[in-house]
């Protein structure tokens, strides 16, 4: 470029600047939209950066905007073939609408706080060719707002024949036993390799199953196929999206497989979790559980209040006719670490009546308010004393997506004894979703009671406080 040139492009570039400066003004926006959106790239970077250096193909493309009170922050590739980014923009699209969707009424409810963070939706991608023609988008969307929802990131993957310039779906890409290769080599790396072998989750042979649906994500590179699973698919959160990449040779079929060899359930691994719901009966909620644990014939813990069992007596009755255990949570949810022996004697009272009047007996473990137990009030409690060693924090989040996270966080449950209430909508919710799920996991929901004799082979004591280092 010449000096008289680059003046002139100079000047040009000043004009630019100024004019969009104006238009910027102009439009309604003012200088807090674009300060907004510059930190909001300046945010995305980061996101973003985790994904470049998988980023084979394709010119990278970026969008920062809010619209609607919903902010964006999209990577996605241009290929230069028209067909090809088309059906990306699409695809893009598709993923903005649905984040619309999810978001947008919440914002418009009256009742929304107006102080509110913007939803914010970032996306980033990985691209890979394969045999200089087949080309694997990999997008990864993840939502955020303000520091309320821990970012989930959810992946969409989609193919091309970049010849003819088509989208291929995953199925026709893959071969014969592809299914059954990637499965048994995904069970054998993660079982043998740090820190996969660790957080594993028990069930790994039915969620590695060659049908079990999750080798239909995957890209095509250059040295084999890479596997992608989710958070929470097969390990504890903290683990994040795994990549499992497989060697083409390992992925053909070289010789007949050797018959595997049947497991033997015996006593000892049988696996167990206990469901505990406390605070109840609720005439809803805790109907709405006792629906979920006939529907699939397991059992729960419930710690009911002495006087909503005088109350809904037919509730309690159905809990133990279903061959719950049915265990006291004080007459009325007191604090007896600053209640006087006399005190704690009266509710202990009032509270085996009402069993009384309702079952026929007394309660058959007790679960102190606020797990606060101390000596005055042990002393005075002849029942096993049960507290529990996960906290899903259901009465908190409010949420049944929040509470299976939490437990899907956990890892390896067996022996396990999970707090949840039975008094909330969002709880019965979660357990709707959770008990099929611990079954599919090949845990047994028991009671309490139960699995202290199955798991230590000893029957529960009166006064023993039973707490968190016990149920491991
Ligand atoms: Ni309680």
């Amino acid at each position: 470029m010449t000096q008289k040139k680059i003046h002139i492009f100079l000047f040009a570039a000043l004009i630019l600047t100024a004019l969009c400066i104006c238009t910027a003004f102009a439009s309604g926006n003012n200088l807090t939209q674009v300060k907004k959106t510059v930190a909001l790239q300046e945010k995305a970077a980061p996101y973003w950066d985790a994904y470049r250096k998988n980023q084979q193909v394709g010119e990278t493309r970026s969008l920062v905007e809010y619209q609607k009170s919903l902010g964006y922050a999209l990577q996605y590739p241009f290929l230069g073939q028209k067909a090809v980014d088309a059906r990306i923009a699409e695809i893009v699209q598709e993923i903005r609408n649905a984040f619309e969707q999810e978001y947008l009424p919440a914002l418009a409810d009256e009742d929304a706080p107006a102080d509110a963070a913007a939803p914010i939706l970032y996306l980033g991608y990985e691209s890979y060719l394969a045999e200089g023609e087949q080309l694997s988008i990999v997008f990864f969307e993840t939502h955020e707002q303000g520091d309320a929802v821990s970012p989930h990131t959810q992946i969409r993957m989609v193919h091309f024949d970049l010849t003819e310039g088509t989208e291929v779906a995953s199925e026709d890409l893959m071969w014969a036993d592809f299914a059954k290769n990637a499965s048994a080599y995904a069970i054998s790396y993660f079982t043998s390799t740090e820190p996969y072998c660790t957080g594993l989750f028990g069930n790994y042979e039915t969620l590695l199953a060659p049908d079990a649906g999750r080798f239909d994500r995957f890209a095509l590179t250059e040295d084999g196929v890479l596997f992608y699973f989710e958070r929470y698919d097969l390990f504890p959160g903290s683990y994040g999206v795994v990549r499992l990449l497989i060697p083409y040779e390992e992925m053909v079929t070289k010789e007949p497989p050797a018959p595997e060899p049947a497991a033997e359930v015996s006593a000892e691994n049988r696996r167990m979790v206990a469901l505990t719901f406390d605070d109840g009966p609720h005439p809803t909620h805790t109907t709405a559980i006792l629906d979920t644990l006939e529907k699939y014939g397991a059992k729960a813990t419930f710690f009911d209040l002495g006087s909503l069992v005088a109350r809904y007596p037919d509730i309690v009755r159905r809990e133990e006719a279903l061959g719950c255990e049915v265990g006291s949570h004080s007459y009325d949810h007191k604090n007896f670490n600053k209640l006087t022996a006399e005190e704690i004697q009266a509710d202990i009272a009032a509270t085996d009546a009402a069993f009384q009047a309702a079952l026929g007996k007394s309660p058959s473990a007790f679960r102190p308010p606020y797990g606060n137990c101390n000596a005055n009030a042990k002393n005075a409690i002849s029942l096993p004393i049960y507290l529990w060693s996960i906290d899903t924090l259901d009465w908190k989040s409010r949420n049944a997506d929040a509470v299976m996270a939490n437990i899907k966080a956990e890892g390896d449950l067996d022996g396990k004894v999970i707090l949840m209430h039975g008094i909330y909508d969002s709880s019965a919710e979660a357990a709707a979703q959770l008990v099929p799920y611990l079954q599919e996991q090949g845990y047994e929901l028991v009671t309490v009671s139960e699995l202290i004799s199955a798991k230590q082979g000893e029957a529960p004591q009166p006064g023993k406080i039973y707490g968190y280092s016990y149920f491991q």
